[in-house]
């Protein structure tokens, strides 16, 4: 922990988070307490449950925890575990005409996590017992809020409200404060990579590396198109003065989010929203990268990609354009994978010291740095 001192310097004197910070199993699970629990962390996208009655277990950081769309159209989210013996509830995504039924005794809960029924609780045929009352036997809830369609949750209970934490990216990004529209097959997917989740994280705050990971997008967005995006809060990232989509042959354009300024004809921005979201905005479409931790070395990146209206987002006559769309962002999400691969190999070379940033170009990288070292830090 004394190493996350030197993190905390001015960029000039600072070096990076240490190794431990990567590849250790205690600073992990330290991590996972700090950060993932005490905070708000995301764990799913709206769109997985898609419709009222639709489930989804997740398994975060070991915790199982379900989303479940409710008959009010409103995303909840509890603990996968039945009240009686604890059995899993939901194995597997489903689309529920009934009652969430538990598969061992067959007690069931409407979605909202009431308990319902408890078949032969009293004894054979006898369906109550006095002593087991229904009402106090909900599913056990988890705090949790849906923005930008991604589902965040504070597993602790006792962050600040969401809206306290997210406002001065919502802010950033007010122009784009209104209904998207994804979630079909063709404009999700999904990574595994192996490192930690913080090298997905720092690797998407900067552009530095494009001209030499991405030369293909650096042809026509080129380092020096890029700015640097930081706040003093829980977000950092870049963004790029010349947005050329190029999706059609024909030239042809997704519908534009409406009411956007013109700054957005053809800028582009791409912020990670700490901890473990990356997010992209775009006049045409935005998309959410959501990355699961799968212990210190491995992590799952759930990319979903966002239009501003239906036809956009699921008609026959854009979807050519949405595989194209798909396929330029997966393209340009695996040319990333060697780099953080290579950055998680590196952290076991025991002399490393974190690195040396540049001043110019490692901002972002450093103010997320300098968040995890302060979380840590408590
Ligand atoms: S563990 Fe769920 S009904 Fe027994
Ligand atoms: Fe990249």
């Amino acid at each position: 922990m004394d190493d996350l001192v030197s993190v905390l310097q001015p960029i000039e004197k600072a070096h990076g988070l240490p190794n431990a910070c990567y590849i250790d199993a205690d600073m992990h699970a330290k991590e996972a307490d700090a950060i993932f629990k005490k905070g708000w962390a995301a764990i799913g996208f709206g769109c997985d449950v898609p419709k009222p009655g639709c489930v989804y277990p997740i398994d975060m950081l070991g915790i199982p925890l379900l989303m479940v769309r409710t008959k009010n159209d409103e995303v909840h989210v509890f603990e996968n575990v039945c009240r009686h013996r604890g059995m899993i509830l939901v194995d597997e995504p489903a689309q529920l005409n009934g009652p969430i039924t538990c598969p061992y005794h067959a007690w069931s809960y409407d979605l909202e996590g009431h308990l319902k029924a408890t078949p032969h609780v009293g004894g054979p045929n006898i369906h109550k017992d006095e002593t087991v009352i229904c009402e106090s036997l909900s599913l056990n809830r988890v705090r949790s809020v849906v923005w930008r369609d991604v589902v965040f949750v504070n597993l602790s209970g006792t962050a600040a409200p969401f809206d306290m934490i997210a406002h001065p990216l919502r802010d950033r990004w007010s122009e784009f404060e209104k209904p998207i529209f994804g979630g079909g097959a063709d404009s999700m997917f999904s990574l595994e990579v192996d490192c930690n989740w913080k090298l997905a994280v720092e690797n998407y705050c900067e552009a530095y590396h494009l001209p030499f990971i991405h030369p293909g997008l650096n042809s026509y967005s080129r380092l020096e198109d890029h700015y640097n995006i930081l706040d003093e809060e829980i977000y950092a990232g870049q963004g790029s003065y010349v947005y050329k989509p190029q999706l059609d042959e024909d030239g042809r354009c997704f519908p534009v989010f409406e009411g956007l300024t013109d700054k957005w004809d053809t800028a582009a921005e791409y912020c990670a929203f700490f901890p473990n979201v990356l997010f992209g905005v775009h006049k045409d479409h935005c998309y959410a990268i959501l990355l699961t931790p799968n212990g210190q070395g491995k992590t799952t990146e759930r990319v979903s990609i966002y239009y501003a209206n239906e036809e956009a987002a699921y008609s026959p006559s854009f979807a050519e354009m949405r595989v194209t769309n798909t396929r330029l962002w997966k393209g340009i999400f695996i040319e990333d994978i060697g780099v953080v691969e290579g950055m998680q190999r590196g952290r076991y070379a025991p002399s490393y010291d974190g690195g040396k940033f540049s001043p110019k170009m490692d901002t972002p990288t450093h103010h997320f740095h300098k968040w995890v070292a302060s979380q840590m830090q408590g």
